[in-house]
């Protein structure tokens, strides 16, 4: 597939954006890249250094040099101070201050700048990940996804992801908080998450992954050939 070959999938926390994004990306021997470890990336080093959550400050330590994404084995990955963090970003305390660090436009823009960067790196093609990537960081890319689910599924997919209680007072605790990340993400001024004119919208609620991996690289397969 050719360089400037990308796939964007979008859609809301726990609607398998990253996972299937990774699958799609070994079925069709394409880089994966997912935004999403970036915005998180840059909220760790703000928690680990200090700084303050402020939009001028973060857009200083974006551009210090400190947080770069690394291709390995076809994942690009965040690594701080060189060292690779894409366990790390996954924590509670980032996951709770990362839709405010993915707010500020100068954040944004900086994101944006590694991805599109990071896109023409790779010499066979991208499948990136996040809410914005058909709509704002690669409008031109050649297919675009949204994949929706309903929240309670979510929540359960995001509670069997990271090990945590499948009691359903605890899923439905979590889909709180994953609803209350999805209203902020839908809401902000700067990018807000939603589908692109032209993506095809999925609901994943009561398909597999496996199918809905074959799904995807059955229509990426189709839009090469065209
Ligand atoms: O994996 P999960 O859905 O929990 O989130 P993520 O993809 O790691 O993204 C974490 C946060 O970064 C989201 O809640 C958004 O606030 C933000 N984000 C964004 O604004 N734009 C993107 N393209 C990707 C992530």
């Amino acid at each position: 597939m050719p360089a400037d070959f990308v796939i964007a999938i979008d859609g809301p926390a726990g609607s398998g954006k990253s996972s299937t994004a990774r699958a799609v990306a070994r079925a069709l021997s394409l880089a994966h890249l997912d935004s999403g470890a970036l915005y998180r990336a840059v909220t760790l080093a703000a928690l680990r250094r200090g700084v303050p959550i402020e939009e001028g400050r973060l857009h200083a330590l974006s551009q210090s040099g400190a947080i770069r994404l690394v291709l390995k084995n076809d994942e690009f990955v965040p690594t701080l101070g060189g060292v690779d963090v894409s366990t790390d970003v996954r924590s509670e305390a980032v996951t709770a201050d990362v839709s405010a660090v993915a707010a500020m436009p100068l954040v944004r823009d900086w994101v944006n700048g590694e991805l599109r960067r990071a896109a023409r790196q790779h010499n066979r093609g991208v499948v990136v990940d996040g809410r914005d990537i058909g709509t704002v960081v690669f409008p031109d890319a050649r297919l675009k996804v949204f994949l929706t689910a309903e929240v309670s599924e979510r929540a359960r997919r995001r509670a069997i992801q990271d090990g945590g209680s499948l009691e359903s007072a605890d899923i439905h605790a979590l889909g709180e908080v994953i609803a209350a990340r999805d209203d902020a993400d839908s809401t902000r001024a700067v990018a807000p998450l939603r589908p692109a004119p032209d993506a095809v919208v999925i609901d994943t609620t009561a398909i597999s992954f496996a199918a809905q991996v074959e799904q995807i690289a059955g229509l990426a397969r189709r839009v090469h050939v065209d």
